[in-house]
């Protein structure tokens, strides 16, 4: 799909919702994840903070736990967003965790609008470098 065809509206619209169900209470820096799957499914999650503060979930992580979770597919989009409905950009370990469930092909919105996933993470360390290993 490509990103005219996606409706980035409803999903920054889902992500800034669930941004305001995030557990931030260090950062006081809340986020929402929402994402489109190829089953036409869309998928949320929060970021949740610990009081070890190295232990601190992104939103992007809870939002591939459902999709594991609902087996709903692979990611095509995806959006991360403060309260406000501004989308941010992914940090790097979620670039890495998107790229892993949504392949090449994903279209991931930012503050500059849609890019492709190998933008973002160019040159990127995916299962397909681990094909040639025996054993
Ligand atoms: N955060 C996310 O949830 N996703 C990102 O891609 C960037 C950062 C969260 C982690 C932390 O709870 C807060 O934002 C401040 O870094």
């Amino acid at each position: 799909m490509s990103s005219n065809e996606i409706n980035w509206e409803n999903l920054r619209i889902k992500a800034k919702e669930v941004a305001k169900m995030a557990y931030a209470p260090y950062s006081n820096f809340p986020v929402g994840a929402a994402g489109l799957t190829d089953s036409g499914e869309i998928v949320t999650g929060c970021n949740v903070e610990n009081a070890s503060i190295g232990l601190t979930l992104c939103a992007e992580c809870g939002m591939i736990s459902e999709l594991h979770k609902r087996k709903a597919g692979k990611l095509i989009a995806a959006v991360a967003s403060n309260p406000e409905g501004e989308a941010l950009a992914p940090c790097g370990r979620c670039r890495q965790l998107l790229i892993e469930a949504g392949g090449k092909e994903l279209i991931v919105d930012g503050p500059g609008g849609p890019k492709s996933i190998v933008d973002l993470l160019i040159d990127p360390f995916t299962v397909d470098d681990l094909k040639d290993r025996d054993g």
